[in-house]
């Protein structure tokens, strides 16, 4: 498998296909598990949101979506064990793309969840397919197929991601810098998003950090260490512990166990309801309740 710029294996050809079968069938092989980890960091984050400012309802945007992993997550009780094994079941593999939609809004009518507490969740990603079918399938309410990176948002963009009262992702950052972040925190400078991203230790969150104080944030680190996925190959590994040896960071006991590893950074405006600091906290907690972060951390 090639590697990107970022000495990274390649899965961009499994970003852009009409539907996410062969994106959980290549992620799966490869025990990608971050979404599972943050699920309840962001289920807590949301109760945090809620209880700090009343907003009952409040709009999630999800950064680098793809098909909808986290919003479908948080609103089907699913785990991505069960979503591998939804796409990976012989009886989704002849269907054809309306029919795959068609089954996936069955999930979500089925979902054993009570509702989602009237969260909205929008998307934004570069993949115009991925988002198109997350969409479709009802996992995101809205949805934006752009490059933040290279071009700022139109107006209608802006409105529809203005609407975020969080901005989360996984995965994603790395792909994404301070321009889309700054960008993005810049659409609504009465009362800016809070954030929460997982981002790989090979990224450093600083230059992000760094802009965002300059917009009037705090930033905190939340405690843990998350396996994001198993390296895809023996050059990838090398690539990786190379990469973290030269940015400082000691890869011993973390990736050299195999694996892929980030950390969860909150960002606040500063004078929000809560402090960066007091949710970092409260999301510490997680750990210690998460039956699924002992499982999946657990794993060799
Ligand atoms: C590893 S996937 C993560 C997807 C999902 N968040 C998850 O954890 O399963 C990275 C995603 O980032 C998207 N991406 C890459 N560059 C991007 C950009 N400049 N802006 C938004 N999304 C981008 C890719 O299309 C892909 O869907």
């Amino acid at each position: 498998m090639p590697l990107d710029d970022t000495g990274k294996a390649s899965f961009d050809h499994v970003y852009t296909e009409p539907d996410p079968r062969p994106y959980f069938r290549a992620l799966h092989a490869l025990s990608y598990q971050l979404p599972q980890l943050a699920k309840p960091y962001f289920a807590r984050l949301l109760d945090e949101y809620r209880a700090a400012t009343g907003n009952a309802d409040p709009t999630v945007l999800d950064v680098g979506c793809s098909y909808g992993v986290n919003a479908v997550l948080y609103r089907c009780d699913a785990s991505m064990d069960k979503l591998h094994a939804h796409y990976a079941d012989p009886a989704a593999q002849d269907l054809d793309r309306d029919a795959l939609l068609a089954r996936d809004r069955a999930l979500l009518r089925d979902r054993d969840r009570d509702g989602d507490g009237g969260v909205r969740f929008v998307g934004l990603d570069t993949s115009a397919p991925a988002v198109r079918y997350a969409r479709e399938a009802g996992f995101l309410d809205d949805a934006v197929a752009a490059d933040l990176e290279r071009d700022p948002p139109d107006a209608d963009q802006s409105a529809r991601l203005g609407r975020a009262d969080l901005v989360i992702s996984t995965g994603c950052l790395g792909y994404v810098t301070e321009a889309t972040i700054a960008r993005l925190a810049g659409l609504r400078a009465e009362r800016r998003p809070w954030m929460a991203h997982f981002v790989l230790r090979m990224f450093s969150y600083t230059s992000i950090a760094e802009r965002l104080a300059s917009l009037g944030y705090e930033t905190v680190g939340v405690p843990g260490v998350f396996r994001q996925r198993r390296f895809a190959s023996a050059e990838e590994r090398d690539s990786i512990l190379a990469s973290l040896r030269a940015a400082g960071v000691d890869p011993s006991g973390v990736e050299t166990e195999g694996w892929l590893c980030a950390e969860l950074h909150v960002s606040l405006p500063r004078g929000a309801d809560r402090s960066a600091a007091e949710l970092a906290t409260a999301l510490g907690g997680v750990a210690e309740q998460s039956v699924s972060v002992d499982r999946y951390q657990g794993q060799p």
